[in-house]
C-alpha cells in the first residue's frame, strides 16, 4: 500500500492515511475494560465492530451523512473520508446508568438536564438526553455542560450535533429493541468535511461505544448485565485486580464467552449470520435503501 501512512493507534483502532483525503480505520481485537486495554484479544471483535458500524451507517444515511466509503474484504478495515473531528464526544442517554445515574442520585440532574424525581438506577428516561463529554487523551472522558461544549465547537455546531445524535439514537434504539437489545446510551463522534458539513465518523452504535443490555433480563433498580463485557468484568472482579495497568490475561472460557456475545449482538441486530459477513462484508450494507427516514 504505497500511499498508506500509519498515523497512530487508538485503544482499539489503527489509523492510516490513504492519500490526503481518506483514512483506513483498522479495528483490532483489543478489548478494554475499566479503560484498561487487556493483554488478551477477543478473536473477531474488530470485525463485529466494523460490520455493525457499517450496518448502521448504511441505514442512517438519510438521517445524517457519514464517513463510510467502503468496507475491505478483511471485514475489519473501513475506508472513510478524513474529517476534522470535533473535540467532543456526543453522548445520548436513554436510560439512567453509569455517571448519569450517579449524577442524578446526587443532584437530580444529568449534565444540566433536570429529570423527574423518583427515578431508579437503569430506569428509562422520559426522552433521550444529550450529554456531551470531552475527549480525554488518556483515562476517563469527562462530562461537560452545554455551555462548555458550545465554547469548544460553537453553539450552532453543538445544536446540530445534538439534533443528529438524538435522531440517530432514536432510530437505532427502536431497531435494536425489536431485536431484544436495549441500547441504554451511546457515544457519537462527528467531524466536519471540506464544506463545513457535519459528518458522522468513527464507529457507531456498537457495544464498544454504547451500553447494550439484553432486553429479556432488564430489571430497573440495579445495574444491568452488560451484553458483551459481563464475562470479562466478572472475571476481573474475581481476580481482585485494581483496575489499573496492566490488566489480567483472560482464560480461554472467558474469551470464548465474550466472543460469542459480540457475535450474538451482531447477528441479532443485523439479522445476518456472522459467517456470511466474514465471507462478504458488504452484506451489511445491502438492503438499506429507504431505511433511516424519520
Ligand atoms: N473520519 C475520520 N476522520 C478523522 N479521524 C477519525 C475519523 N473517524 C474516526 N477518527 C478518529 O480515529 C480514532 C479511532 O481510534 P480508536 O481506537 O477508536 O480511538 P480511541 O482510543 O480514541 O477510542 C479516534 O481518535 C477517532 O476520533
Ligand atoms: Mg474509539
Amino acid at each position: 500500500m504505497p500511499d498508506t501512512v500509519h498515523l497512530g493507534s487508538g485503544k482499539v483502532r489503527e489509523l492510516y492515511a490513504l492519500g490526503t483525503d481518506r483514512l483506513l480505520l483498522v479495528a483490532s481485537d483489543r478489548i478494554s475494560t475499566f479503560d484498561v486495554v487487556l493483554p488478551t484479544e477477543i478473536p473477531d471483535k474488530g470485525r463485529v465492530l466494523t460490520g455493525l458500524s457499517g450496518f448502521w451507517f448504511a441505514r442512517t444515511q438519510s438521517l445524517c451523512p457519514n464517513h463510510l466509503l467502503a468496507l475491505r474484504p478483511d471485514g475489519r478495515s473501513t475506508e472513510c473520508r478524513r474529517l476534522a473531528m470535533l473535540p467532543i464526544e456526543c453522548v445520548v442517554r436513554g436510560y439512567l446508568a453509569g455517571s448519569g445515574w450517579k449524577d442524578y442520585w446526587t443532584t437530580g440532574e444529568v449534565c444540566g438536564h433536570r429529570l423527574p424525581p423518583g427515578l431508579t438506577e437503569s430506569d428509562r428516561l422520559p426522552e433521550p438526553i444529550f450529554t456531551p463529554a470531552t475527549k480525554a487523551q488518556s483515562g476517563h472522558d469527562e462530562n461537560i455542560t452545554r455551555e462548555e461544549a458550545a465554547r469548544l465547537v460553537g453553539a450552532d455546531t453543538l445544536d446540530a450535533a445534538e439534533r443528529l445524535s438524538i435522531a440517530l439514537y432514536r432510530f437505532a434504539a427502536r431497531h435494536a429493541l425489536g431485536r431484544d437489545i436495549i441500547i441504554a446510551d451511546t457515544k457519537f463522534e462527528f467531524g466536519t468535511d471540506g464544506d463545513g458539513r457535519l459528518v458522522l465518523a468513527d464507529e457507531a452504535l456498537t457495544p464498544d461505544s454504547s451500553r447494550f443490555w439484553p432486553a429479556d433480563q432488564y430489571t430497573p433498580g440495579r445495574p444491568q448485565p452488560s451484553y458483551d463485557k459481563q464475562f470479562v468484568r466478572d472475571y476481573c472482579e474475581k481476580t481482585g485486580w485494581n483496575k489499573t495497568y496492566p490488566g489480567p490475561p483472560l482464560p480461554a472460557d472467558v474469551v470464548a464467552g465474550t466472543r460469542a456475545r459480540y457475535v450474538e449482538a451482531f447477528e441479532r441486530i443485523t439479522g445476518i449470520a456472522f459467517a456470511d459477513y466474514l465471507a462478504r462484508p458488504e452484506a451489511v450494507l445491502a438492503g438499506a435503501a429507504g431505511a433511516g427516514r424519520p
